[in-house]
């Protein structure tokens, strides 16, 4: 078996004996690397300012993780500067929120090929290469140009939004066109498959007979939609353990026999938890008898904490959650429970199994994991309700969830209701349908799908098809 070389822009070396770390990206690269032998290469999260040191090699239960560390510059140029405040939020379809300027762009483009350089020293010839993620889009072409001619798969874990609004990202063909150095890019749902589509057509590329192949420049770049999934068996699996522990215990003792409902997301401006609370708030406002009869628990690890859009909407979410607080609480009760840390995934199951309804409506969103996780978590025999966004790419899927327009507050406050008051069968039959579809379309299956598909398109194109 070929080994997998694995590179995304952060990697996580889970601590010897501790489960890989929460989110989605790594959660997904973990289960690639199970059953293959492989390496994942990226940056260590650190920032070193000294000499140029190679990258650290370190084996953990049959991955080997190279990592390697950026300087300030790096940092703020391609990390917070380009990727994070250009391809983001255009690609999460808000151009309003970019901020370009060209020295970004430049480190950017010298990050690539910084981690093309290191990798070059890494890579043997019969390596099979995954890309993962918006940081790094141009690898492709900086290898190619170094002389490699492994297959490289691509795959965005972000939404692509349509033609137009790829077209404001300054200097285009540098990024989101570089993909095109790729034998395979894969996107998280049709829709975003068949933006890229049009972008390519509308840059010059043209559309192979199968539809699904562009021609562009000489070469050939197969797209397709591979929705990500989770590790759904395992995860109820403890979910149903974890249910017992002495922290899912205490969190249910404290609810008082209130119903729990939750969200957890990064604090990003994607995730709409601004336009939730607004929901929520609307909800206690209108349904009166509900007050002081359910608690909603938002778990919000903050996140890129030195970007400005992310500090201004950190203030925004503050404010208002003391605000409802403020409104509607009562000495004995907290409408809002509000946390700002991580929870490790068996902790989070835990929480999912207890709640009675769950919060996924981000503005908008590659697929979003949570969805899929607490679905996951929920006991078959009372299970319960998924609030799902329809701008998240999970919705595609998860059609039996209670789907609503984050934008229309009242719309989520009636879902709510819908959801706390939802008899046995409908919540038991909505459960049925979407962990069926989960089960089948879990995380072994993505990466086997992509991977079997990379193959499949390297072979076709080197005997010309
Ligand atoms: C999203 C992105 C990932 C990223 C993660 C955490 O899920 O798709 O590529 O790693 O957010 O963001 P951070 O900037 O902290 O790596």
């Amino acid at each position: 078996m070929s080994r997998l070389v694995i590179v995304s822009n952060r990697v996580t070396v889970p601590e010897p004996g501790h489960p890989p770390p929460p989110g989605g990206l790594a959660v997904a690269v973990h289960a690639a690397l199970k059953s293959r032998p492989g390496l994942w290469f990226g940056w260590s999260g650190k920032i070193d300012d000294g000499p140029a040191v190679e990258p650290q090699t370190v084996e953990r239960d049959n991955v080997t993780y190279v990592v390697t560390d950026l300087s300030t510059g790096d940092y703020n140029e391609y990390y917070t500067g380009f990727a994070n405040r250009v391809l983001w939020p255009i690609l999460h379809y808000r151009v309003d929120l970019a901020e370009f300027n060209r020295s970004d762009l430049g480190g950017y483009l010298r990050v690539n090929a910084l981690f093309a350089d290191h990798l070059a020293k890494l890579l043997k010839p019969d390596d099979v290469i995954w890309v993962h993620d918006y940081h790094l889009m141009p690898l492709a072409r900086e290898l190619r140009s170094r002389g490699f001619n492994n297959p490289i798969g691509f795959f965005l874990h972000i939404p692509c939004p349509p033609a137009d609004l790829l077209f404001t990202i300054p200097k285009q063909e540098q990024t989101i066109g570089a993909l095109s150095h790729y034998d395979l890019v894969g996107f998280q749902t049709e829709n975003d498959r068949n933006n890229y589509g049009r972008y390519l057509a509308m840059s010059g590329g043209h559309q192979g007979r199968d539809g699904t192949s562009y021609a562009v420049d000489g070469r050939v770049v197969r797209i397709g939609a591979f929705p990500v999934g989770i590790e759904t068996a395992d995860l109820a699996a403890v979910a149903a353990e974890t249910v017992d522990s002495g922290f899912t215990r205490e969190l249910r003792d404290s609810l008082q026999g209130r119903k729990l409902v939750v969200g957890v997301d990064r604090l990003d401006y994607s995730k709409g938890i601004v336009h939730r609370v607004e929901g929520y708030r609307h909800f206690l406002e209108h349904e009166a008898n509900w007050r002081n009869r359910v608690t909603y628990l938002q778990v919000t690890p903050k996140s890129r904490s030195e970007i400005p859009e992310y500090g201004d909407m950190s203030d925004d979410v503050n404010r208002l959650v003391s605000e409802v607080n403020g409104q509607f609480g009562e000495a004995a009760w907290t409408p809002i429970r509000y946390i700002n840390r991580s929870y490790p995934r068996e902790a989070l199951a835990g929480v999912f199994r207890i709640a009675a309804a769950a919060l996924v409506t981000p503005l908008r969103d590659g697929m979003n994991l949570v969805a899929k996780e607490y679905v996951a978590s929920q006991d078959p025999a009372d299970p319960g309700v998924l609030l799902l966004s329809q701008f998240a790419g999970a919705a595609a899927e998860l059609d039996a969830a209670l789907i609503v327009n984050p934008h229309e507050t009242e719309g989520m406050a009636q879902a709510l209701r819908t959801a706390l008051e939802m008899p046995l069968d409908e919540r038991q039959a909505r459960f049925a349908s979407m962990f069926e579809r989960i089960s089948r379309q879990d995380i072994d299956r993505w990466a086997e799908t992509f991977l079997a598909k990379l193959s499949e398109t390297r072979r076709s194109f080197l005997i010309g098809q």
